[in-house]
């Protein structure tokens, strides 16, 4: 099978919850990946290009999508999987019912995520190809799910504002911080502009290593005496 030009090889992933149950999902990557990367160009200190961060789950989707799995239905709500990669998380935000819009600045991921979506019978979905530090979309979310996004520091206040314009009344943004950078100041930003912040550190499975990474979740706080949001 070929995604976007690139031989495709589906995989089984198990998303354990914290109670031991396990789901199976079905998973597009690409076969032999390291034929597609050009190690020159992505070493040469000329026009330096991106690595396909894409095209590997990252224990940041590890964690929401196990997290998902193990939390409550999510049927009748909106997510946003930003930054979605190959659409781990936005998979199992689907399979507990929501409708999900995969976005990514990369093509390649979402027609992998999109593979991977219509090969787990859901539906409801959608793509959405655009850059949070650049573009915007007409739609507000219930949860917003950005794992493994927040590595660039130059991004920082960018993703914020997204994150703050794309999230509904009452919404919660879960998103992951692989502990490689340094967040402090984004996480402060993002208290600054009327989040609460409540932390989880795991442990999860990555590319057949264990990972320590760090899941927020961050959620509007309500002012004491402030009128209730109204739904949009
Ligand atoms: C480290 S990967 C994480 C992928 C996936 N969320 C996961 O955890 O497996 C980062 C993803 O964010 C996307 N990305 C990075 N910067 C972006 C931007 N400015 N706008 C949209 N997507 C972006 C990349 O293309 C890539 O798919």
């Amino acid at each position: 099978m070929n995604i976007a030009g690139l031989g495709a090889r589906i995989r089984q992933v198990a998303l354990t919850s914290a109670d031991g149950t396990s789901q199976a999902v079905r998973l597009y990557e690409v076969d032999d990946l390291e034929r597609y990367v050009d190690v020159g160009a992505l070493l040469g200190e000329r026009d330096p290009v991106d690595p396909p961060y894409w095209a590997l789950v990252w224990s940041g989707a590890e964690a929401v999508a196990c997290a998902l799995m193990a939390g409550p239905s999510l049927v009748g709500q909106t997510v946003l999987d930003l930054g979605a990669g190959l659409g781990l998380a936005g998979v199992a935000a689907a399979l507990r019912g929501a409708r999900v819009c995969f976005a990514d600045r990369c093509p390649e991921a979402l027609a992998y995520a999109a593979a991977s979506a219509a090969a787990n019978g859901l539906v409801g979905w959608d793509c959405v190809q655009l850059d949070f530090t650049s573009d915007q979309i007409a739609r507000r979310f219930d949860r917003i799910l950005a794992a493994d996004v927040v590595y660039d520091r130059a991004h920082h206040a960018a993703l914020a504002s997204f994150l703050e314009r794309h999230l509904a009344h009452g919404g919660s943004i879960w998103l992951t911080d692989r502990l490689y950078v340094a967040t402090d100041a984004f996480f402060a930003d993002m208290c600054a502009r009327g989040f609460a912040d409540d932390v989880e550190d795991l442990v999860v499975p990555e590319m057949g290593e264990t990972m320590k990474t760090r899941l927020h979740r961050l959620t509007r706080q309500v002012s004491v005496g402030a009128p209730a949001a109204q739904p949009t």
